[in-house]
């Protein structure tokens, strides 16, 4: 029965010039406009951080519920802000996992729906890849290949990118994800969630070298990660402490010190071993502005080059889906008129482009 629905793929032909972005993987509800030739029209968020608070996280099916409620209106917000109307648009992207399923679902069936009622073509977007080619929408644009350190709430990888769709994980993380473990760490200082901001504001306040905590894996060989012995040190620490505000900050500031010396002995080694020149950084703990400092002074010290998306962009938003759905749309690739949203997805699995 489905098979004879028109899923808009006949448009892709024609050449997409206006792509809606959509993002529902988490707690951020996201939309933009990407034209092919002029770039980024507009883009709008909607946080749920507020929604989640009191539980010290993200609640799946609080998520859900309220992209259900805010997706539409941003969606016709966004439009209008840029004095537009579905009829302009040439293809629509959403982000189709990993991420929490329910959410996810939200975005999918909305986006999926929507191209097919205006008879354009669909093209669901692996949530990382737009993570990883986000530092394109910014003027300062690194070129193909690259290594892309991908540090979010879920994730920490690092990623050979060799163009779009061309990606080999060099590394991953064995348990807890950086932004997870800024997270937890924040939780157990008495810190509100998300957890990543919190602290960094705090560590401000810390002294660098009063606490030394472990940097997980540096010692032996090879790119993967591990932050959940980080968190267990932090425990160990904050219980022999006194528990003062001073103490606190002294912790998070240790806290922050590990986890971006370990990522930046890791891009330096992978830098190292791919004989490359550039590294990406997105997600949102590259939105840490140490992370952001010591990455900046080992490629300076390498003579290469280090590209990240604005704050904004580093954190979850609808215009990197818009970006990245736009070049696969570009390129012919579109959906079919199916509904799916999936959990896990490795980046490996992508197509090129
Ligand atoms: O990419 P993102 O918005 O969502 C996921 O795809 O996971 O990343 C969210 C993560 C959270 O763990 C948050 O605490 C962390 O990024 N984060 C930060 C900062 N801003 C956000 N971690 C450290 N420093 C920050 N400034
Ligand atoms: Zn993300």
């Amino acid at each position: 029965m489905q098979s004879q629905l028109h899923d808009g793929s006949d448009a892709a032909e024609n050449g997409v010039m206006l792509v809606l972005g959509i993002e529902t993987s988490c707690d951020e509800t996201g939309v933009a406009l990407y034209d092919e030739r002029r770039g980024l029209l507009a883009h709008d968020l909607y946080s749920q951080v507020a929604l989640h608070e009191g539980y010290g996280g993200v609640v799946p099916e609080l998520a859900s519920r309220d992209h259900v409620r805010k997706l539409v209106p941003l969606v016709e917000g966004l439009l209008a802000a840029a004095d537009l109307s579905p009829a302009d648009l040439g293809g629509v992207a959403y982000t189709a996992g990993p991420g929490l399923v329910g959410a996810l679902l939200v975005g999918v069936a909305f986006g999926r729906s929507f191209a097919w009622g205006l008879g354009i073509p669909a093209i669901g977007v692996h949530h990382m890849e737009g993570h990883l080619l986000a530092p394109m929408l910014e003027d300062q644009r690194p070129e193909f290949p690259f290594i892309a350190l991908l540090v979010s709430g879920g994730h920490s990888m690092l990623v050979k990118v060799e163009g779009v769709g061309r990606y080999r994980i060099l590394g991953d993380t064995l348990d807890d994800a950086a932004g997870e473990a800024f997270d937890k760490t924040a939780k157990l200082l008495g810190l509100g969630y998300p957890g990543g901001p919190a602290l960094a504001r705090l560590a401000e306040h810390g002294d660098p070298v009063r606490f030394r905590l472990p940097r997980p894996m540096t010692d032996r060989p090879g790119l993967d990660f591990s932050f959940s012995g980080l968190k267990t040190a932090v425990v160990t620490t904050w219980s022999a402490s006194d528990g003062t505000e001073q103490d606190r900050a002294d912790l998070a500031r240790a806290f922050e010190e590990a986890v971006a010396d370990t990522l930046v002995i890791k891009c330096r080694r992978a830098l190292r071993e791919t004989d490359l020149k550039a590294v990406v950084v997105a997600g949102g703990v590259g939105a840490n502005q140490r992370l952001r400092s010591r990455l900046r002074d080992l490629v300076d010290e390498l003579g290469a080059q280090v590209y990240f998306p604005r704050p904004d962009f580093c954190t979850d938003n609808g215009a990197m889906i818009a970006y990245a759905g736009c070049l696969r749309l570009l390129a012919g690739q579109h959906e079919p008129l199916v509904i799916q949203a999936r959990a896990r997805w490795t980046l490996e699995s992508l197509s090129p482009v």
